[in-house]
């Protein structure tokens, strides 16, 4: 399986603050929102990873986080010309998915607590078809909605309605077998003119092959669409941080725990940036 991070937009919602800069290298806390969704197919032990992203922010993603050698994997790069909808991530990243297996996230949606890993596995390890996660929220007006029957099976799915028939979002994160990029082509666009994601992930349903994984109470996905739902997960990664003493995406941890870099890489890694309390983290794991 290989991973596609979409992390373009125009990020409007986050005027001013997104005039000059892409929404997902604003800060969440201590490190940039890149960071967070990027520890998932770290977590995941997935090596491959295209960031797509606009034409004038890619080379500030190339900046930061380079071809991916330095965590151990393979990032690559490819632009979204137009923020034309979630699905043409697909598209996009056809070439580079191969036809195999794909995990997309959202640049913007962050993901943390107890098991995540191991629900993610499991997610894919059954993975046949396509597999979407829900989770409960307060207002799932705002997101795409999933339907469940007694036993868990998906019985619909809807992009933002109105009239919401569960309390299930859908958070910004995918697992598809390798006919996705081909459903994506037959999507057409939207009443918002975009090709939704959810109307790929409702062709898996309606061929019968969609799975959902409800995410427990341990699981946090936090919001980061307005600058109080930015302010609040900076608070929560704060809190998770400083009364634990373990840090919430540090995507170079997470490399040297799956064994993707050395002691001593972890350790150079560290030395860089042993000024910040992130820096001393890093050197904290090998007790430096
Ligand atoms: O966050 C989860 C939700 O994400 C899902 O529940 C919805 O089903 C899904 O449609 C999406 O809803 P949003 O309205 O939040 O999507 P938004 O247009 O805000 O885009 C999400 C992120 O993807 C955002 O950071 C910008 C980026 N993006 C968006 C579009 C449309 C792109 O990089 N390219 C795009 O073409």
């Amino acid at each position: 399986m290989k991973a596609i991070i979409l992390a373009g937009g125009l990020g409007t919602r986050l005027y001013p603050m997104t005039t000059v800069i892409s929404k997902q290298l604003l800060p969440i806390y201590d490190k940039p929102m890149i960071y967070y969704p990027l520890s998932i197919p770290l977590l995941m032990g997935l090596r491959d990873i295209l960031l797509i992203s606009t034409p004038q922010a890619l080379p500030l993603y190339q900046q930061l986080l380079g071809d991916g050698s330095r965590l151990g994997v393979n990032i690559q790069y490819a632009p979204q010309e137009k923020p034309q909808g979630l699905a043409q991530s697909l598209l996009i990243g056809e070439p580079f998915i191969g036809g195999g297996q794909t995990c997309l996230i959202l640049g913007d949606n962050i993901f943390y607590g107890h098991s995540l890993t191991s629900v993610l596995q499991s997610a894919r390890d059954g993975l046949d078809g396509a597999v979407i996660f829900g989770y409960p929220v307060k207002n799932p007006q705002a997101y795409g909605v999933v339907e469940f029957d007694s036993e868990n099976r998906v019985l619909s799915l809807e992009e933002k309605p109105e009239n919401p028939k569960s309390n299930c979002a859908v958070p910004g994160l995918y697992f598809y077998d390798g006919a996705a990029a081909e459903i994506a082509k037959h999507v057409r666009p939207s009443p918002r003119g975009e090709l939704e994601i959810t109307a790929v992930n409702q062709e898996y349903l309606r061929q019968g092959r969609l799975k959902a994984t409800l995410f427990g109470r341990g699981i946090a996905w936090l919001d980061t669409g307005t600058p109080e739902g930015m302010l609040k997960a900076s608070e929560y990664v704060e809190a998770v941080q400083s009364r634990q003493g373990f840090y919430i995406s540090c995507i170079e941890e997470i490399a040297w725990r799956r064994g993707f870099i050395s002691t001593e890489q972890l350790c150079r890694l560290g030395e860089a940036a042993k000024s910040t309390d992130y820096g001393k983290y890093i050197l904290s794991l090998i007790g430096g």
